[in-house]
């Protein structure tokens, strides 16, 4: 259990030393949606490199564009970059440093939906922080009944997480 966790555990933590994050849009499961300002939602979240968005929407009405800054200042649903729309619970991988644009289509983005986001290099890692511990060695301890609870809520999230990009 703590071994197939460790392992997960580093899959996930890349080059960085930081595991990505999804952000839900808007904040919740289904929050890709009229009258919503997400101007303020992004601005409380921070959006690294390796990151994922995730947009949850009733698909038979709204969609998911990349489009570019003008399109988005002007609201435009032609000449767009990609359609992210597939099943209504959609994920976007963040893979540069730089600022990324989204709108649905419909006329939709009249209403709010439209979102800019700025994608930042990962932090680097701070070499003052000590290695964290090996946890496969740590048993039969007080302290190991914690790790092997850190380790279950971390899975916990794993599949979460996984569960959302299905
Ligand atoms: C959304 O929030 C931002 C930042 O809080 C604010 O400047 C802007 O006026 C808001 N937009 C709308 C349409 O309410
Ligand atoms: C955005 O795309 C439109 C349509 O292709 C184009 O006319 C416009 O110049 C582009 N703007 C930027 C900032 O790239
Ligand atoms: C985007 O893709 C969805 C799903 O494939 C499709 O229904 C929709 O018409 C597309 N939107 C545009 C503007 O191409
Ligand atoms: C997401 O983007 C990162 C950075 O480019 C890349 O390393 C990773 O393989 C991508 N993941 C998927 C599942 O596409």
């Amino acid at each position: 259990m703590a071994v197939a966790a460790a392992v997960v555990l580093s899959l996930l933590k890349g080059a960085s030393g930081r595991e990505p994050v999804l952000h839900r849009v808007g904040g919740g499961r289904y929050t890709w949606a009229p009258n919503i300002n997400f101007t303020q939602w992004a601005s409380n979240e921070v959006f690294y490199v390796g990151d994922w968005l995730y947009f949850g929407f009733d698909k038979h009405r709204y969609s998911v564009l990349q489009v570019n800054k003008t399109c988005y200042d002007t609201c435009t649903d032609r000449d767009f970059i990609a359609n992210i729309t597939r099943g209504g619970r959609d994920v976007f991988n963040l893979t540069s440093a730089r600022p990324y644009y989204f709108l649905s289509s419909g006329g939709y983005c009249f209403s709010g939906m439209r979102l800019a986001i700025t994608v930042r290099e990962p932090p680097p890692e701070d070499p003052t922080q000590p290695p964290p511990p090996i946890l496969p060695r740590i048993q039969g301890s007080g302290h190991s009944t914690k790790v092997h609870i850190q380790v279950l809520k971390i899975t916990t999230l794993v599949y979460l997480n996984l569960l959302f990009m299905l």
